[in-house]
């Protein structure tokens, strides 16, 4: 049968839509593009917030018209899946399956029990031992960049968040699981990996396998790879050692995403981060030091219950402070069984839009001026591909996770070349090829 799979939320759901769609290669089913010639749409979901809670129920209504007129078998995975269990079917009556983020391993069974006759499948458990981290994906990749999860779940609780609900407890992958399947994907001609997890650096907590400072060091050896990235870093797990691998381990790529969500101290402890705005940029500054020129992103909420202006003035202060290369900033959004649902103190949308969008501007500022700080440098870029935009360009990404255009020939796609930088730009940056004649 042919397949579609609609995916919604983190790179977390990004992999397990991979997942999926490799055991259902392995079962006989081939991947299609288009939902309306599929025989079977999944739709993976999220509900981190509202937003993408809304995107999932309208593309549910064009599908409801889809199975009227074609049959098509519909299922829904992932994280809303897994906040309604049961009580998805009652909201969406004319679905066939329903598959929690811990129990995706089991979508070829689900498939043909509605295809063999409209057999309804759900499963929603997580006690451990999760069988979706030991799928490997390897119909699915292509290319020359792979991810691998490393571990699940989250143990933070952050009173915002719905994760700790949604992906159950942390539980991590075994380490020699971890290394055979990079090593696996370094003999499929990958050569960039990266890590995933809610919260990569408690990897391996309180077991006596591999830390995860231990783990990237083993995968630095592996031969084939030449470049190591991993998300998502708790502030409050970033130790020494892993500081330390910075700069030292020499696929490491220069470049970290540490979500701050505020800079005010009374509102990162009614968050429930377990730091203070000191102990943030402290981090910050021992990376700096062990790893000069490395390039920070984050995540930051504006608008959460109580928030004044002078806890916003905080935020930025501190956005200022660290002059992120980029930052994802959301405006708060109250979900379900979290604890600052229950928070006093909404910030009415006006303010909470007025304070995202100025601390976008300022963003967007800081963030081409470190774009153009680039300009004159030389830098090893990843060519990925052609350009979007142009037939005789390149693009690709650099160690620091910037992206780069310039003119080469398509043979140096998948290749790792040295550019000149000569502009920076908002969101990327123009690039030369150091022997381009005419200079
Ligand atoms: N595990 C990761 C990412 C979690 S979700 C981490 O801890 O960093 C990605 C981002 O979504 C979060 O970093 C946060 O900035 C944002 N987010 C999570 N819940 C939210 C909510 N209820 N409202 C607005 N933004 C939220
Ligand atoms: Fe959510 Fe916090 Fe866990 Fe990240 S660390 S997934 S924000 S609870
Ligand atoms: Fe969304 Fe679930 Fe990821 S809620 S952000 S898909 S863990």
């Amino acid at each position: 049968m042919r397949f579609v799979i609609e995916n919604f939320g983190c790179q977390m759901n990004d992999h397990d839509m991979e997942k999926m769609g490799s055991v259902l290669i392995d079962h006989g089913h081939v991947a299609g593009k288009d939902i309306d010639d599929a025989d079977v749409v999944i739709v993976n979901t999220c509900c981190i917030r509202e937003k993408a809670e809304q995107k999932f129920y309208s593309l549910m209504g064009r599908l409801q018209h889809l199975r009227r007129k074609k049959e098509t078998i519909l299922g829904v995975t992932g994280c809303i899946a897994q906040q309604e269990k049961e009580n998805i079917f009652e909201r969406l009556p004319f679905i066939d399956f329903s598959l929690g983020p811990s129990n995706i391993h089991l979508v070829a069974e689900a498939v043909e029990k509605a295809a063999a006759g409209r057999i309804r499948t759900s499963a929603f458990g997580d006690n451990g031992g999760s069988p979706s981290l030991v799928i490997r994906p390897h119909n699915t990749r292509r290319g020359i960049k792979g991810y691998v999860t490393i571990m699940k779940g989250c143990d933070n609780f952050c009173s915002y968040c719905v994760v700790p609900y949604v992906r159950g407890r942390e539980e991590s992958r075994k380490g020699t699981d971890v290394l055979a399947e990079i090593r696996e994907m370094a003999e499929r001609g990958i050569v960039e990996v990266t890590l995933l997890g809610q919260n990569v650096n408690s990897y391996n907590n309180g077991s006596d396998d591999l830390s995860f400072p231990e783990l990237l060091c083993e995968i630095d050896a592996i031969p084939g790879i030449s470049r190591l990235r991993f998300v998502t870093s708790h502030p409050k797990d970033i130790s020494p050692d892993l500081i330390a691998c910075f700069g030292t381990l020499k696929t490491l790529c220069e470049s970290i995403h540490l979500p701050f969500q505020s800079g005010s101290d009374r509102i990162l402890a009614l968050m429930n981060r377990g730091y203070t705005s000191s102990e943030y940029l402290a981090r910050v500054e021992a990376l700096k030091e062990q790893c000069p020129g490395i390039a920070f992103t984050a995540d930051c909420i504006v608008g959460f219950p109580g928030e004044d202006d002078e806890d916003f003035e905080a935020t930025m202060r501190l956005m200022e402070t660290v002059r992120f290369d980029g930052v994802f900033s959301f405006i708060y959004s109250a979900r379900r069984s979290t604890a600052a649902a229950l928070l006093p103190g909404r910030v009415p949308p006006a303010i909470a839009h007025e304070r995202l969008s100025r601390f976008q501007k300022r963003q967007r500022v800081i963030t081409l001026d470190s774009n153009r700080a680039m300009e004159g440098t030389r830098v090893e870029v990843l060519v990925e591909g052609q350009s979007k935009n142009s037939a005789d360009e390149l693009s690709g990404r650099t160690r620091t996770g910037k992206i780069v255009n310039f003119k080469g020939d398509p043979g140096l796609v998948y290749k790792l070349v040295e550019v000149d930088i000569i502009k920076g730009y908002a969101n990327s940056l123009r690039g030369e090829l150091p022997d381009t004649p005419g200079r």
